[in-house]
């Protein structure tokens, strides 16, 4: 009897393995505009959410944007200045649903405004990198073959 529930436990893990793996292959990377466009609406959701004081609203699209900018593809271009920025990004995000959290609304306001800046201060960088490379007018895929194999990370060295 023991050894009979162990075979169906077996089976049991074996079927949420498998599950789980067809979850992992099914789901597609999102695409670089596809992340860049989130982006926007996030941030849209963000000023809804500061202006009504609807701090579950803040909350959630901080830590959205916060998973995004974590995404590899939103790492294009792997200057130290860009990955400067995405970090900057990154807590910047984390204080805004922080402030949310403990609901201070001029905390959250003043995050989101910094935000903002970053916004406009990394694709000031991004263009000024494009136009320095002579890319400015090409579509986005050239740009991240353009970054030197060992520059890249061990994955994407691999691929
Ligand atoms: C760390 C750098 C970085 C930050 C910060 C950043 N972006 Fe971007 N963004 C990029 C790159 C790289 C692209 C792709 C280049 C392009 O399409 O011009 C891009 C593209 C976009 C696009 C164009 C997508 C399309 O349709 O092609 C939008 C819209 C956008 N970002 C919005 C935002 C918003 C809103 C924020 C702030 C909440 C933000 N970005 C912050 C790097 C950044």
């Amino acid at each position: 009897m023991a050894r009979h529930a162990r075979g169906v436990c077996l089976v049991g893990v074996a079927l949420v393995v498998a599950a789980a793996a067809t979850v992992v292959e099914s789901r597609q990377a999102p695409t670089l505009p596809e992340i860049m466009r989130q982006k926007l609406e996030h941030s849209q959701r963000l000023l809804e959410g500061l202006v009504l004081e609807n701090f579950d609203m803040i909350e959630r699209n901080a830590n959205d944007l916060r998973i995004l900018s974590d995404l590899s593809s939103w790492n294009v271009l792997r200057t130290p200045e860009y990955l400067r920025l995405s970090s900057t990004f990154r807590d910047t995000a984390d204080r805004l649903s922080r402030s949310a959290l403990n609901t201070n609304l001029d905390a959250a306001t003043l995050a989101y405004v910094e935000l903002t800046l970053q916004c406009v201060e990394c694709h000031k960088h991004v263009r000024g990198v494009r136009q320095a490379r002579g890319l400015a007018d090409r579509p986005w895929p050239d740009l991240a073959q353009l970054v030197p194999e060992h520059v890249k990370s061990p994955d994407s060295a691999r691929r």
